[in-house]
């Protein structure tokens, strides 16, 4: 691979030959597609792993897919795949690889970094985990007062946060429910607050995860959560190692906070933190599921991660779902992309890919520093699919926008459903399946006009379609679909970074306002500095001074 090198993708004959094709497609409709081939939706259909993946209701045809694929193929798509696999540096802008598949390999796999095998250090890492959650389980681990731990308060932000936060959610029934699993993130200290105003002490573990163990917020409710538990407790610094542990790459600033590097779960400079909570970040969540099914997590990641490695083109998911992605956001002008799941335990699920999806592909030089002139990531957005219906839908069903979107249903519901709702699951699904079916077929004004309507509302109650949408659906919501899941989702954004030509693991653009905040920060407290403060932000400043009586 040899990005420096690459010609500009809006130069490229492939790219030029999709613009020419987008020409032609012009407003041609889902239904017409469908008409010219009835059979399209078993013949844009694929199955990975425990993963039915309809994508017949998109605006391409095999002509479409064919030069997306080419477009890849001539980016390099695979070339930089193998590398990301084999342990290379493609991560430029901070030099380091980008392992999170070595998270997920088996125990007897090789991946080498800087000539080194990663893998048994993952294993092992696994393996404390696992004999750690055990203890806490069984309630062998106890507090400083001897009484056994059962409320665990994860303190993270960002990667650390909001993996292992969406998959406890996901995975809830699943969990053993006699712990109280809580996330804090938000240095707004409400968030601490209500996580911990309810609990004792005595019976707390507090897991600090922070890949840097500098976070401010992280560090700030960390400090702030050791004051609570040592005030509750009546109790001295020795009380902090039986109710905190780290999870962190930076064994020294994990020392320095006070916690014993014994009770440090250790991850890797090449697992980046949007792409980490199948590491020892997920600590919280393998305590709530217990190791096995954390276990069964990683398997259907490694599913995912072997079909990207291994699939051909024309039946690899995630590159296919990246290229449409492409396909919406360069020649529809797509500005965002919805995620629908049709589960409540997925409420969470799309928060976690704002993060994945927009702090990875959210650039606007290649990987060469020039600009780009292409679009690159969507603004990625959706809750549960029921709720959404009764709130947005409308603007994606007659608004001017176009909005791909991907729905997520489960043929059946979780294990542990009181069995009186059962019954709802088919409601719920009746709804996943009509809605995908109204946003691609619409209703024409004839169709309006022959129900009855009057004329001057046939425009009202028209539905024009040809909204695009891809249809995932599983069995179950087990842990190894979760695990499916964000992989698919990991190497779809993988895909679309490598056609962009952007280092899609880095974050520069979350640095400055840490930066500017660090200097705000003062002349709130103290009212010093802030003579170089824009006449906005000044007198903003000025005014939040005058109403705290500053
Ligand atoms: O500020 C963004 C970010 O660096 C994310 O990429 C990361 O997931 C988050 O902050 C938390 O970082 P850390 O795990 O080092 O506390």
């Amino acid at each position: 691979m040899n990005a420096q090198s690459r010609t500009k993708l809006s130069q490229l004959p492939e790219w030029t030959a999709l613009a020419k094709h987008r020409e032609e497609f012009g407003r041609t409709h889902l239904r017409q597609l469908f008409a010219k081939e009835p059979e399209r939706g078993s013949a844009y259909t694929l199955r990975v792993g425990d993963l039915h993946i309809d994508y017949s209701k998109h605006l391409v045809t095999d002509e479409t897919l064919g030069l997306l694929r080419d477009l890849a193929a001539a980016t390099g798509v695979a070339g930089l795949r193998d590398a990301m696999f084999r342990g290379e540096k493609i991560n430029t802008t901070e030099d380091r690889a980008v392992l999170h598949t070595a998270l997920r390999a088996p125990r007897n796999a090789v991946i080498e970094v800087d000539g080194e095998n990663v893998v048994p250090a993952v294993h092992a890492v696994l393996d404390r985990m696992a004999a750690f959650a055990d203890r806490i389980r069984a309630g062998e681990w106890t507090g400083h007062t001897g009484r056994p731990v059962k409320n665990i308060v994860n303190i993270g932000i960002g990667g650390s946060d909001l993996g292992p936060a969406m998959a406890y959610e996901v995975l809830r029934s699943f969990t053993d429910r006699s712990l109280t699993v809580r996330f804090v993130s938000n240095v707004d200290g409400a968030d601490l607050h209500e996580a911990v105003r309810d609990l004792d002490p005595a019976e707390t573990l507090f897991i600090v995860a922070s890949k840097t163990f500098t976070t401010i917020e992280t560090i700030t409710n960390a400090t702030s959560a050791r004051d609570w538990l040592l005030t509750g407790l009546r109790a001295g610094q020795e009380a902090v190692a039986k109710h905190f542990v780290a999870l962190s790459t930076n064994a020294d600033k994990v020392a320095d906070f006070g916690i014993d590097t014994a009770n440090m779960f250790e991850f890797w400079d090449w697992v980046g933190g949007r792409y980490s909570y199948d590491s020892a970040i997920g600590l919280s969540l393998m305590i709530a599921i217990g190791p096995e099914r954390f276990r069964e997590m990683l398997d259907g990641f490694h599913l995912v991660d072997e079909h990207f490695r291994t699939a051909p083109a024309e039946e690899n998911a995630p590159l296919l779902l990246g290229l449409l992605g492409i396909w919406y956001g360069q020649f529809f002008d797509a500005q965002s992309h919805a995620v629908l799941p049709y589960s409540h335990y997925l409420s969470k699920f799309t928060a976690y890919l704002q993060q994945l999806d927009m702090e990875s592909n959210g650039k606007s030089v290649d990987r060469d520093g020039n600009p780009v002139e292409w679009e690159t990531g969507p603004v990625v957005w959706g809750t549960p699919g029921t709720n959404g219906q009764h709130a947005y839908y409308q603007l994606i069903h007659q608004g001017t926008k176009v909005i791909p979107a991907d729905f997520i249903g489960f043929a059946s519901p979780v294990q542990d459903l009181l069995p009186g709702l059962i019954a709802q699951h088919d409601l719920l699904m009746a709804n996943f399946f009509a809605q995908t079916q109204a946003l691609a077929f619409g209703k024409t004004p004839d169709e309006v006009r022959a129900e009855g309507v009057a004329e001057e509302l046939v425009p009202h109650r028209t539905f024009h379609g040809n909204h695009p949408t891809t249809t995932i659906l599983a069995e179950r919501l087990t842990p190894s679909v979760l695990g499916q899941l964000i992989a698919l989702y990991e190497h779809k954004v993988f895909v679309q970074g490598a056609v962009w030509n952007i280092d899609s693991f880095d974050q520069w653009g979350v640095e400055l306002g840490k930066v500017l905040a660090k200097k705000i920060e003062p002349v709130l407290t103290e009212g010093t500095g802030g003579e170089d403060l824009d006449s906005s932000t000044a007198q903003l400043v000025a005014a939040y001074r005058a109403l705290r009586g500053r």
